[in-house]
């Protein structure tokens, strides 16, 4: 019997329903919410307003596209945690009452495993799956991990951020800068016509697995105060160097301590997954360790990088064929880790 999967996802700024039949993607529709961008930043109040107008709509869409109907369903399968908690209450109140009339089983989801899980969504796209175990490197606004999967529900988390996320430093310096939110984005395009050599920023030292990034945020801030003091427009003068440097400096922070950790583990198979996977200087700098060190590497489409309900669809989809299902009565978690 086949097994259709209804998706949800509502961690952050993002409102996105997905449908999957056995492992195969129907839809993925996404409500990005424009209302952050004059304040520079998410603002939860805003965030879940913005969710509980855009829930009934996208789910709708979602169910339209895929060309089926509730009743069809098997499963709806929500995000749990972690992320911003007035936005997690929409998601998992509207597939309480969803599941709940629909008399369907509710599989709650980990937000961190389903970034790792993006890799296999199945859709007209071919592509190969990575194999366990493999490393996992998952980077996005509020996280940047170092991850071993060893099957889909078997993951560690061996090394990660002790302040700052990768992508909420790099979206600070835009903001510094004075470009738009987010900041990532705009850092990469601006990246792709700059010197990455031209300026240097201070790069941890942190031992083990661990990243941190609040130190190159503190250095490109007092950088920048100190050459402004000699040209008023310098950001104007230099903003693509300043992008294609600090670009730069976050990817040599994140792919060397990857290469320690695969180094260590003598794994090979290593993806990338998060928003700040559909960076091209990172997608770059894997391609390149591939042809020096021989990775078979995994690079999500660009659609499965930043917050969507595909891989929600995913991850609840391999949690149903384990029979893994959730309780009615199971509260949204802001905080939570893999393991
Ligand atoms: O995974 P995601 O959508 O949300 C979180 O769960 O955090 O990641 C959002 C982060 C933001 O910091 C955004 O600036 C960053 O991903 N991002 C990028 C790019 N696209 C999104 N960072 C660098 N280059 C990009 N092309």
């Amino acid at each position: 019997m086949s097994a259709i999967i209804l998706g949800i996802e509502s961690s952050c700024d993002d409102t996105s329903a997905a449908v999957i039949k056995d492992g195969v993607l129907l839809s993925n529709v996404v409500a990005s919410q424009a209302v952050h961008e004059a304040y520079g930043g998410v603002v939860p109040e805003l965030a879940s307003r913005a969710h509980q107008q855009n829930i009934v709509p996208v789910v709708s869409e979602a169910l339209k596209h895929a060309g089926v109907s509730k009743e069809d369903l098997n499963a709806v399968a929500f995000t749990r945690g972690p992320g911003l908690m007035g936005s997690l209450l929409v998601g998992v109140s509207f597939a309480k009452g969803f599941a709940r009339s629909l008399n369907i089983p509710m599989v709650d989801v980990n937000h961190l495993q389903a970034h790792v899980l993006a890799h296999f969504i199945k859709d007209d796209e071919e592509r190969e799956q990575p194999k366990f175990p493999f490393l996992c490197l998952l980077v996005s606004g509020g996280n940047s991990q170092i991850i071993i999967v060893k099957d889909f529900d078997d993951m560690e988390v061996l090394g990660q951020t002790i302040d700052d996320a990768a992508g909420e430093a790099i979206d600070k310096c835009s903001k510094v800068m004075g470009l738009g939110y987010p900041g990532g984005p705009i850092i990469d395009r601006l990246a792709r016509q700059g010197n990455p050599e031209r300026f240097h920023f201070s790069k941890p030292q942190i031992p083990g697995y661990d990243y941190s990034f609040s130190g190159l945020k503190t250095s490109f801030l007092y950088s920048l105060r100190d050459w402004m003091k000699e040209d008023p427009d310098f950001i104007e003068h230099n903003k693509e160097d300043l992008a294609a440097s600090l670009e730069k400096t976050v990817v040599d922070i994140l792919m060397s301590k990857l290469h320690k950790v695969a180094k260590d583990l003598k794994i090979k198979e290593i993806a990338v997954a998060g928003g700040v996977s559909a960076n091209n200087g990172l997608r770059n700098a894997f391609r390149e360790y591939s042809k020096k060190y021989g990775w078979n590497i995994y690079i999500p489409k660009f659609g499965y990088t930043t917050d969507n309900a595909a891989m929600v669809a995913i991850t609840g989809y391999y949690k149903y064929l384990k029979g893994d299902f959730c309780d009615i009565s199971l509260p949204a978690y802001s905080r939570v880790t893999l393991k």
